[in-house]
């Protein structure tokens, strides 16, 4: 058998783990298997640029963070689009796949790639794929791997601003990643205690986080911990049309969310705020233990799927159990967070306030 395996858009932890999990297994289990590794995403896939792997190549990266094969961002809405030097993308990617005489294609990645991986195999190639993402916004799936990493790195950082904004009583706010979901900043929120969780999927009023602040001085508690989700919004924006929110943020002065917020609340409260943005940091370093176990069973169900010759489907978990999801299904959905979500409901009843 011959796979190749390949690493699209950006990192997070626990690629390394499950393309481990992949070759491990097949190897255990078919002995004779070649794998290849594309570099760089679809963009090695296009150009034909590849390395063949050994065993001893998925030894040791378990633990290991970033990808061994190299990403890049290929987006899906120019796969088709013919290049300037006359390269037809999906020509090129094909013509790959059939030189390496493929039986299948393991493709790890998030929305955009998950486009393109249904793009592929509508066009006839055999493809599995797995969830990976820090947003953990991948429809199809209860979990993807990453998510939980970045949690931890991303409530470590709201730990330790949350003992400086004591000392000194001052007002954070912390941009968490996301994208367009909120469950990274809803998940760190409540883990790190945040008191006020801006999420894309709950539109913020400006006045109710001044009230929520107020109430919280009155009580003697003189700081204040805002974790905003990156793709967070306020309530005039979510009643904008597309156009007029892009424009609304081009004649910002703010271009990112939690400077914004930070801006509008020391114009209408006395208070002394700071800002704190993670960034990167929240995708790098080793998956935690949840993810390298979680990697291990996605990377040893997807060798399972390609064993069986159960192409066109996304690894994911429903319920606690590993399962087979078509791409037709996966491709160009969000999973949000639902406004009723336990953890909105339960973070509602502690008292944490989404600025609604
Ligand atoms: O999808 C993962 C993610 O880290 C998002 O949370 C974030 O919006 C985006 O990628 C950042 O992209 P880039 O790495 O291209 O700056």
């Amino acid at each position: 058998m011959k796979i190749a395996m390949l690493t699209s858009g950006g990192d997070c932890q626990g690629l390394n783990a499950t393309m481990r999990g992949v070759a491990k297994t097949l190897y255990n289990e078919l002995g004779d298997v070649t794998i290849y590794g594309i570099l760089d995403g679809y963009k090695g896939l296009i150009e034909g640029n590849y390395k063949k792997l050994k065993k001893e190549d998925f030894s040791g990266i378990l633990t290991l963070g970033g990808t061994i094969l190299g990403t890049s961002r290929q987006p899906f809405k120019k796969m088709r689009v013919i290049e300037e030097n006359g390269v037809d993308k999906v020509k090129a990617m094909k013509e790959t796949y059939k030189k390496l005489d493929l039986d299948c294609l393991v493709i790890l990645g998030g929305n955009g790639t998950h486009k393109t991986a249904n793009l592929l195999s509508e066009e006839g190639l055999n493809i599995v794929t797995l969830p990976k993402t820090i947003d953990n916004d991948l429809w199809g799936t209860d979990v993807t791997f990453g998510f939980h990493s970045a949690i931890d790195v991303a409530t470590d950082v709201i730990d330790k601003i949350h003992t400086t904004a004591t000392s000194h009583g001052r007002i954070f706010v912390i941009e968490i990643m996301g994208h367009k979901a909120g469950w990274l900043t809803l998940y760190s929120g409540i883990a790190g205690g945040a008191d006020i969780i801006l999420i894309p999927e709950i539109p913020y009023d400006i006045n109710k986080i001044k009230d929520e602040i107020e109430k919280r001085t009155a009580d003697n508690k003189g700081f204040s911990i805002i974790a905003v989700a990156e793709g967070a919004i306020s309530v005039e924006e979510s009643k904008m049309s597309k156009k007029e929110f892009k424009a609304a943020r081009e004649n910002m002065k703010q271009s990112s969310i939690a400077y914004r917020v930070a801006d509008e609340i020391m114009e209408i409260t006395n208070h002394e705020v700071r800002v704190a943005v993670p960034g990167h940091v929240q995708r790098g370093g080793a998956p935690n233990p949840y993810d390298r176990v979680l990697c291990t069973r996605f990377g040893s169900f997807a060798a399972e799927l390609i064993k069986d010759k159960k192409y066109g489907n996304m690894v994911g978990l429903k319920n606690g159990v590993t399962v087979a999801v078509p791409l037709s299904e996966v491709a160009g959905k969000l999973k949000n967070v639902p406004a009723d979500d336990q953890a909105v409901v339960a973070a509602r009843r502690v008292g944490i306030s989404f600025g609604d």
